[in-house]
């Protein structure tokens, strides 16, 4: 099918707005790019200190999605349900330890789903978490024609490989190498480029479509990135978090005490106090310095990718969807890492690359992702193509991706759906696409929820087994405000009690961005009550309903 019919085609696909897409019709290729524990600190979401050339540039060609949100703030949990399109109370995962195909119900994945569809899917780095969540094969073959594809230089990412101040290699937090030195004299994320590039070229004159994803590593910790990347961010053009200090208002049970920074050797000799700290300011500087110098690193891996899609001739066939499985709090609330509520770990960057919709390649031979090495120029300037602010979730990445191929969308999962193998808990967005953003961005919501195993921090309350889970912490965003409520939870039944209110938390956008001054106790809820009641008719999804109900049950109680 020659380029211009398959995007008018996908014209008339994104035109009807009912959820349905359309059958039987061949889409592109799919280029799936995931980052890790990456919020979105980039060019193209208005931080003016990172350099992101090569995603800015992407983004200046795709419609940017400023308001998105994963599921859990962890990254088997989160990855789960973004690949299944189910929220963690249906695929049962809220720690690493179960597989959901056994565990909850023989859900389909999105990738599975392309392949079902005559795709050749192919992982790459971590898309899946490995382990048990995944069957140890990265949920081959279900989801992939060819077993998935792990960087062996990965083997060393815990190991004693950073020189500290006397000279020895130790397991740090705080990590910048020369790569000549490392094992093999390279680094995960390059390889994983490095393989993506050779399977892109694989593919490249095959007649049947690919859903590529690649999973870089980065910027998780530890902080295991080339050295030269420091030298973008000096220490000394580094702040702190605008909030440092743990709100006094936050209740404990919120706190997420980082327990795997910690177990870092620099992080360890420091003698930090539990749970809350805080980190000294010079090693909270160095940090802040890691993560940006970490997101530049990714940025080049992507910059390779995106250059390689466009010399083998790819980009006007191929869908580019950017990614992170959650955000990562940079001491904000005197936290690090994730395993919370709040919207520096839940909020992601979402980004759509679409050609014929989001932007049109020219015949003219002119490229349309040149490389940009972020050491060769020191100013870049990108405007987004289109940005979109309503609130949207992870969940609705399945749907949308199937409709923007041109696929038949899943079906919306009705009650509980543990039997049922393909459908739906998110959006389809693909309207998004067509039309102008209206008025609608005050009745969007997106869900997010967080385990615990007690009321105060202990030192499993960032990743509880399920049988320790005690808590469940249910928090709803929506344009103007956060709203948490942390209830009883039994993990036999996997049910949470809504009169069992542990605590609560409520934070007005317009008056304390940050969430840091919690006004629950204060409020009278009624406000939220007025909005949900109007909020039940215009949503579908019966677990949204029924966490609804739940809030405004809850409201009722502690008014
Ligand atoms: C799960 O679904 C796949 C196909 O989607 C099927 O091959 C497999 O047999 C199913 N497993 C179980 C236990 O039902
Ligand atoms: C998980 O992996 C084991 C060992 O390879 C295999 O026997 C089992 O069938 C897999 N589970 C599913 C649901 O495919
Ligand atoms: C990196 O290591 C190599 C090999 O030991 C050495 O030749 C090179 O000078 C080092 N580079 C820097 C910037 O330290
Ligand atoms: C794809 O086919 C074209 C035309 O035969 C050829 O010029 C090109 O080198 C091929 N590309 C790859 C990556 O094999
Ligand atoms: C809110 O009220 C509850 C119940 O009276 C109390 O236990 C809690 O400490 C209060 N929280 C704050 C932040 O004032
Ligand atoms: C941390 O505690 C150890 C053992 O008590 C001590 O030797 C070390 O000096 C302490 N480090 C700092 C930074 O206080
Ligand atoms: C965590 O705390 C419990 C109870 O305080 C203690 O028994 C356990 O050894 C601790 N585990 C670790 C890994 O520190
Ligand atoms: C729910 O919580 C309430 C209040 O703590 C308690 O009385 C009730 O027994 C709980 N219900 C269940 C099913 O556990």
């Amino acid at each position: 099918m020659s380029g211009s019919v398959r995007v008018l085609l996908l014209l008339l696909a994104l035109d009807s707005v009912a959820p349905e897409g359309v059958p039987g019709r061949e889409g592109g290729n799919v280029l799936f790019i995931m980052a890790d524990d990456l919020r979105p600190v980039l060019g193209c979401y208005g931080d003016s200190l990172v350099k992101s050339p090569n995603i800015d540039q992407l983004a200046s060609k795709s419609q940017v999605f400023l308001n998105a949100y994963a599921q859990q703030a962890v990254c088997a949990p989160s990855r789960t349900s973004m690949l299944t399109s189910r929220r963690p109370d249906t695929t049962r995962l809220y720690d690493f330890n179960s597989y959901w195909r056994v565990h909850a119900g023989n859900y389909s994945t999105m990738p599975q789903y392309f392949k079902s569809k005559g795709y050749f899917t192919m992982s790459v780095g971590k898309i899946f978490h490995p382990g048990v969540s995944s069957n140890h094969t990265d949920d081959y073959p279900y989801s992939w024609s060819v077993p998935a594809y792990h960087p062996p230089s990965n083997l060393y990412e815990n190991e004693k490989m950073c020189k500290g101040k006397d000279k020895q290699l130790h397991a740090n937090l705080l990590c910048a190498v020369n790569v000549t030195e490392q094992p093999g004299g390279t680094l995960p994320d390059i390889e994983n480029a490095d393989e993506a590039v050779r399977l892109l070229r694989s593919r490249a004159n095959s007649s049947a479509p690919f859903f590529l994803a690649v999973g870089f590593y980065k910027p998780h910790i530890p902080f295991r990135i080339p050295q030269e990347y420091l030298s973008l961010y000096p220490i000394e053009k580094m702040s702190l978090a605008p909030d440092p200090d743990v709100p006094k208002r936050l209740p404990p049970v919120a706190y997420a005490p980082w327990t795997d920074l910690r177990k870092r050797e620099d992080v360890s000799d420091l003698n930090v106090s539990f749970p809350y700290g805080p980190i000294p300011k010079d090693i909270q500087l160095g940090i802040r310095q890691h993560y940006y110098a970490a997101v530049s690193y990714m940025d080049r891996q992507v910059g390779r990718l995106l250059s390689a899609l466009d010399e083998l001739g790819l980009a006007d066939s191929t869908q580019v969807v950017f990614l992170s499985d959650h955000g990562w709090s940079l001491g904000e609330h005197g936290e690090w890492a994730k395993y919370s509520n709040f919207d520096v770990v839940t909020r992601v960057p979402l980004i759509f690359y679409v050609p014929g919709v989001t932007s049109h390649p020219d015949s003219s031979g002119t490229s349309t992702f040149p490389f940009i090495d972020v050491f060769d120029k020191a100013e870049f300037s990108f405007t987004n193509h289109k940005e979109i602010k309503r609130m949207v979730e992870l969940v609705d990445i399945f749907p949308t991706v199937s409709a923007l191929a041109g696929l038949r969308v899943p079906k919306p999962c009705i009650g509980i759906s543990l039997q049922e193998e393909l459908c739906t808990e998110g959006d389809n967005l693909a309207h998004t696409f067509r039309h102008r953003e209206r008025g609608e961005n005050a009745e969007a919501i997106a869900f997010s929820q967080y385990p615990r195993p007690a009321d105060t921090p202990q030192n499993n309350s960032d990743l509880p087994s399920l049988e320790e889970i005690k808590i469940m912490g249910y928090s709803l965003r929506c344009w103007d405000y956060r709203y948490t409520l942390w209830l009883g939870f039994n993990p036999k039944t996997f049910e949470a009690n809504v009169t069992d209110v542990h605590a609560g938390e409520l934070y007005m956008f317009a008056s304390d961005p940050g969430q840091d001054n919690n006004i629950y106790n204060d409020s009278e809820h009624s406000m939220i009550i007025r909005k949900m009641a109007s909020l039940s008719h215009t949503v579908t999804l019966q677990t949204r309903l029924k966490l609804q109900l739940l809030y405004f049950t809850a409201g009722m109680k502690t008014r």
